[in-house]
């Protein structure tokens, strides 16, 4: 992975990878209720889950619009988009579809969708691609639908017990994320962004979550060490020590703290 490629995961995923993505997403559709039904996720709606990755969002989502509603998901990584097919399919949800696009250009029909969700999609791309993003979110969307944010702050990231080693590789990717043009606290500005880009603000939240640690599982940060020992920014040294901690000392480790910033823009009516 190199500069400019943040977000372009490796999605080979594995079972234990795609465990937690469930946990997570189920953990959503449970937590996040009540601004669903704000934004408009409900029974019948139209939704788009843009940069939806393996797509067990968007499979929560399939299941609250239901069998009069439907379900799209686009990503830019075509393994991502393999994967979020067959586990649509797997689940028989046939009101869904899965397209390989950039958030920016997506080829969907204007004013098509009553929601458009980006999930921890933002953080990942540039200023300028951001207001891109968000053009077209606006295109996409019916008059008086809802663009759904969900974004992190990891600036806020807590881990208790404090395990220093996770807590270098942290701040080591904050800095990588800043070195390419990312911002790693996107969630507290995701409001004002909305309101840059033409919304109206129809609700806001933020809450710590608490993932589960998962044996095996590795944070995004761990994704991004080649790059940073390309920029210069760690060492091989460094990833060896990480390694080391994300092996032996965070499945140990009983509480990881995330901040979850919610933020819903209503797209004008005329
Ligand atoms: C952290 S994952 C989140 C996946 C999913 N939204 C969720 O919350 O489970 C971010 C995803 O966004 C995709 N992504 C990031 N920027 C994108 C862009 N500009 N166009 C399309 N997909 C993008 C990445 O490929 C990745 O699959």
């Amino acid at each position: 992975m190199g500069d400019g490629e943040l977000g372009r995961y490796a999605l080979a995923l594995s079972e234990i990878e795609i465990q937690r993505y469930r946990f997570m997403a189920h953990a959503a559709r449970e937590g996040e209720a009540h601004w669903w039904q704000l934004a408009g996720i409900t029974d019948g709606a139209n939704v788009l889950d843009l940069g939806c990755g393996p797509g067990l969002v968007a499979l929560e989502m399939a299941r609250v619009v239901g069998a009069s509603g439907r379900v799209v998901g686009v990503d830019r990584e075509a393994d991502a988009v393999a994967t979020a097919r067959a586990l649509l399919d797997e689940a028989g949800l046939s009101h869904t579809e899965v397209h390989c696009a950039e958030a920016w250009n997506t080829g969907l029909e204007a004013g098509s969708f009553d929601v458009v969700c980006l999930r921890h999609v933002l953080a990942h791309n540039t200023t300028d691609e951001v207001t891109r993003i968000l053009e077209h979110v606006r295109e996409l969307l019916r008059p008086g639908g809802c663009c759904y944010i969900a974004e992190s702050d990891l600036t806020a990231n807590r881990i208790d017990p404090p395990i220093a080693d996770i807590t270098d590789l942290t701040e080591r990717y904050i800095a990588y994320l800043r070195s390419v043009g990312r911002n790693p606290a996107a969630g507290p500005e995701m409001g004002s962004t909305l309101l840059r880009a033409g919304f109206e603000l129809a609700g806001r939240h933020a809450e710590y979550v608490m993932p589960p640690p998962g044996r095996g599982v590795r944070p995004p940060s761990w994704a991004a060490r080649e790059a940073m020992v390309a920029a210069g920014i760690a060492s091989a040294d460094d990833v060896e020590r990480w390694d080391r901690a994300l092996t032996d000392d965070l499945p140990n480790a009983v509480s990881l703290f995330v901040v979850n910033h919610l933020v819903i823009g209503r797209a004008p009516e005329p």
